[in-house]
């Protein structure tokens, strides 16, 4: 466990409430800045901008827990930190973390992607069809019914998942994201989700499939050198993860921006090729993923002044750049037509997010597909009162209330 040096490190919020005036009053403080997360862990908290694509492209600065994280072992983590260091790609540097991205890069193709589009459509239309079947003038949990269920129904068709796990998949990667849960819970809940994917691999050995699971264990079991026990497990959990949590959020967002600018709504209504603006700015604005855990210091490194020592956790948040307003004006307007939309949503460098296409197309088919169906759809309260995710690593409404053909 690194240990806090000053004893003031400022507790990251987790109620989801606070988390870009934090970010803010972080970004103002320093390059780097001590906070103090869950079971007694401190980190170093670094929300510019240019520090962060500064480090997350520096060699000092490993993902990997096993060879740079000195309070590391298997089974001693708190709870909340076992979903952030399986032995995946994720977590993984070098010349492993490249062998275990291309296992799986193949299948992120363009080509493959694309491919996926018409299941993609099927999909929201079958959602969309039973939402039509509501009485009108009910409110509708728009999170519930249709931005949580696209992503997870995706990722869960890839990996061969039958319908009847996924609501324990669901449930177990949900409570990935909750840093405000009881240690015990958070214990629990890990326990619970290596357990999930356990099942789904033993599953797979008798049912192989068409699928993105089959395909990791056969490359398994024919040659664990390139794929041992345990980052075939790491990688069903990396993808179900990451295939499932974040697009919501990404849904969730652009919905909830254009239905309270109704503006900027107008524009995508009237020219349809604005979508993709409208998601690029809406990853800006509200990116999915405020923080990802973790990253380690394999050597110390001095940032303009600052001081991180080797062995330090560094959490990087990758949902500040879009607000930095060293990169930004105007940085709290949904703008369509913002020449600068950068951002980091998806990350940067090496680990850059593998999903980020898929997560763009899940996001241009089912976006446009809602606004047509429902050309009245209205936001049931404001968005400042919708409640929030309670996490510092994942950024979304906890759920978006609407009715589908207006008040
Ligand atoms: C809007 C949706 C998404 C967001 C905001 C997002 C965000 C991110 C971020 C920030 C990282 C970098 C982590 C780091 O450097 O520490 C990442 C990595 C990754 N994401 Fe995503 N993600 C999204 C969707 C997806 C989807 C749909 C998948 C696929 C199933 C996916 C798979 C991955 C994988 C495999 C990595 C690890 C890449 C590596 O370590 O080389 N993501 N994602």
């Amino acid at each position: 466990m690194t240990a806090d040096h000053t004893g003031t490190a400022p507790a990251l919020d987790s109620s989801g409430i606070r988390l870009y005036d934090q970010a803010d009053e972080l970004r103002a403080a320093a390059p780097a800045t001590r906070v103090s997360l869950p079971s007694g862990l401190t980190a170093w908290s670094v929300t510019r901008g240019s520090i962060a694509k500064r480090l997350l492209t520096d060699p000092r600065v490993s993902r990997n827990p096993r060879r740079h994280w000195p309070g590391f072992t298997e089974a001693g983590q708190p709870g909340w930190m076992t979903p952030w260091t399986p032995a995946s790609m994720l977590n993984a540097d070098g010349e492993d973390h490249t062998r275990l991205r291309k296992l799986i890069s193949r299948a992120f193709s363009p080509r493959r992607l694309e491919a996926l589009r018409p299941a993609i459509t099927d999909i929201t239309t079958a959602l969309l069809d039973g939402l039509d079947r509501q009485p009108p003038g009910d409110l509708t949990d728009l999170r519930t019914a249709y931005s949580y269920r696209i992503p997870i129904t995706v990722i869960c068709d890839l990996m061969g998942v039958p319908l009847a796990e996924r609501p324990r998949m669901q449930r177990v990667m949900d409570g990935a994201m909750d840093t405000g849960a009881a240690p015990e819970d958070a214990a629990a809940n890990s326990a619970e989700m290596i357990k999930a994917l356990r099942d789904h691999i033993t599953y797979k050995k008798t049912r192989p499939g068409p699928d993105m699971a089959t395909q990791l264990l056969h490359i398994h079991e024919e040659d664990g050198d390139r794929l041992s026990d345990a980052e075939l497990l790491a990688t069903f959990i990396l993808l179900v993860g990451a295939g499932s949590e974040t697009t919501v959020s990404l849904l969730d967002h652009t919905t909830v921006s254009l239905l309270s600018s109704p503006q900027q709504l107008a524009a995508v209504r009237s020219n349809p090729a604005l979508w993709d603006d409208a998601i690029e700015e809406s990853l800006r604005l509200n990116p999915p993923i405020m923080h990802m855990p973790m990253r380690y210091a394999a050597e110390d490194i001095d940032l303009d002044g600052v001081t991180i020592r080797r062995g330090d956790l560094i959490l990087i948040a990758f949902g500040a750049h879009g607000r930095d307003p060293a990169i930004h004006h105007n940085r709290e307007a949904f703008q369509l037509d913002r020449q600068d939309k950068s951002h980091l949503a998806f990350g940067f460098g090496a680990h850059y997010c593998m999903g980020a296409p898929l997560a763009r197309l899940e996001a241009a088919v089912a976006l446009p597909a809602l606004f047509d169906r429902y050309p009245n759809l209205t936001l049931a309260a404001a968005p400042d009162d919708l409640p929030r995710v309670a996490s510092f690593i994942g950024n979304d409404y906890a759920s978006v209330p609407v009715y589908l053909h207006g008040r």
